[in-house]
């Protein structure tokens, strides 16, 4: 049930009582008007971190005392202002690693709301704009939601990520452990790494797993501002994508990285064509000095609209589908571009180690090439639906061997497993490799209307290596 809100108007600015409070759908009470973020905030925010990272070595990376001072500072500032805050510890071979979490207390518990960033730098250097940006806007927004006395629709929660330089890990931890009915009271997550650049673009994620009506809010937005912006696929390269994998819908703002701003760019946003939209990209001169605070102050204006309006939006009274759409992969994370998200097993075969290549991306399931004894599987649970009339399982793989001979010594079998009941629907082994990916495919009608597991199996024997390396599965319907 809604609440009506006090407003405390002092916080917002008159100005902005723009679209959402006309836009009112079934809503029934009148919208907050989005607030105009103090950059003068965000600035300190940021000074804070550059402090911590020089009191702590130069940075905040994963492991290192900078990361946890910089999270222990964010959790006191959320504290104070009436936030539940949770730490969630995990391990990384960098060493420990931590998520922030903090939960706004009321709305409605089944429509969830998230809007996270990570917290870690690279050891290079303080990582002010990856991701002290993020990280900054994101607890601005947070406290000026505290300070601003507004009653939401919707529960907010908000994420501090680390160890996402290691691979996503933070958030992909996060999800992992979170039961599956909570996932599906996640409506959306939004995602802010690097939203300062020193020669910014304005980049708006355009990769989503179930509907683009976050990234539409968030391109009206700067067009309402004049801002020009572009869409970027961002595949797995950032914390969004551990939800992305689950069927959660996002979006998230990217002012730019590595890569070179082109003179069209630079006609539209300013700035320097042929530079990097950040030169000091993992570098040890991410400091305080490598902002354009324009860009920032453009962008934690776009955040606060975005949490102000999806705090009250009407997500309707059922729990949303963290399903693809008819017609889609039912596989969540099926080219493992966003690690083990979604996917058991083993650990270990899911990496994105360069010794055997990908076939798309960087991530991919090797199985095998122990050259021991081992035993190594990955495995999903899918259910086709009754009133399909095909259904496909299909997948890349890409074999070698130290093996020689006719003998299967290691094998990879691909099996449907339902109840007590294990199928093989192939058996690759050392015998007839090819180190070209090629794609094979099989039915699983015989399985509509059941929940099964697909699985892939690997038993290597005591000497001489065979890889299996898999890449680009799904499971498509009709
Ligand atoms: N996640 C990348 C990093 O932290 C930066 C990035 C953000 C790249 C968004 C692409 C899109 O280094
Ligand atoms: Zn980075
Ligand atoms: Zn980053």
């Amino acid at each position: 049930m809604r609440t009506l809100r006090t407003t405390a108007l002092s916080a917002v600015a008159a100005t902005a009582v723009t679209a959402s409070m006309l836009a009112g759908g079934s809503s029934p009470a009148v919208a907050a008007p989005s607030p105009d973020l103090s950059i003068t905030n965000v600035t300190a925010h940021l000074q804070q971190l550059q402090n911590i990272a020089t009191a702590n070595g130069g940075n905040r990376a994963t492991g290192r005392p900078g990361y946890k001072a910089s999270l222990d500072w964010v959790k006191a500032k959320l504290d104070a202002v009436g936030y539940t805050t949770t730490v969630q510890s995990f391990s990384t071979s960098s060493g420990t690693s931590y998520n922030l979490i903090a939960d706004w207390p009321g709305g409605d518990p089944e429509h969830v709301v998230m809007t996270g960033a990570h917290l870690d730098s690279v050891s290079a250097g303080p990582g002010i704009n990856d991701n002290g940006t993020g990280s900054a806007a994101i607890l601005e927004a947070a406290l000026a939601w505290a300070g601003s006395g507004n009653t939401s629709r919707n529960h907010l929660r908000f994420a501090w990520w680390g160890a996402e330089e290691q691979g996503l890990l933070g958030s992909n931890k996060y999800m992992s452990l979170l039961p599956t009915a909570d996932k599906d009271r996640i409506d959306l997550y939004l995602n802010f790494d690097m939203v300062g650049s020193p020669n910014p673009g304005y980049f708006v994620y355009d990769d989503n797993a179930v509907g683009n009506f976050a990234r539409d809010a968030m391109t009206s937005y700067y067009t309402s501002k004049g801002i020009p912006w572009e869409y970027i696929d961002v595949q797995g390269r950032s914390d969004h994508a551990s939800f992305r994998s689950y069927g959660i819908a996002t979006t998230g703002m990217y002012s730019g990285g590595e890569t070179t701003k082109t003179s069209a760019q630079a006609q539209k946003w300013g700035g320097t064509a042929g530079s990097a939209f950040d030169p000091c990209y993992h570098r040890s001169c991410d400091t305080i000095s490598n902002i354009n605070s324009t860009a920032l102050d453009r962008n934690i204006d776009m955040i606060g609209h975005l949490v102000w309006l999806y705090a009250d939006k009407d997500f309707g009274t059922t729990t949303p589908p963290t399903t693809p759409p008819a017609g889609g992969n039912l596989l969540a994370n099926p080219g493992f571009e966003s690690g083990a998200v979604s996917w058991a097993g083993t650990s270990g075969p899911i990496t994105s180690n360069t010794g055997r290549p990908a076939r798309t991306g960087s991530w991919k399931a090797w199985l095998g090439g122990n050259g021991t004894t081992s035993s190594e599987n990955v495995s999903q649970q899918v259910t086709i639906p009754s009133t399909a009339t095909a259904a496909s399982l299909g997948y890349w793989i890409r074999t070698d061997t130290a093996e020689t001979g006719s003998t299967a010594y290691d094998t990879l079998k691909v099996q449907v497993v339902s109840g007590t009941t294990t199928t093989t629907l192939r058996t690759f082994s050392n015998v007839g490799t090819s180190a070209t990916y090629a794609q094979f495919t099989h039915s699983l009608l015989a399985w509509k209307g059941q929940t099964v597991t697909v699985k892939f199996q690997m038993n290597e024997d005591s000497s001489l290596q065979t890889s299996f390396v898999l890449d680009d599965t799904s499971v498509t319907t009709s």
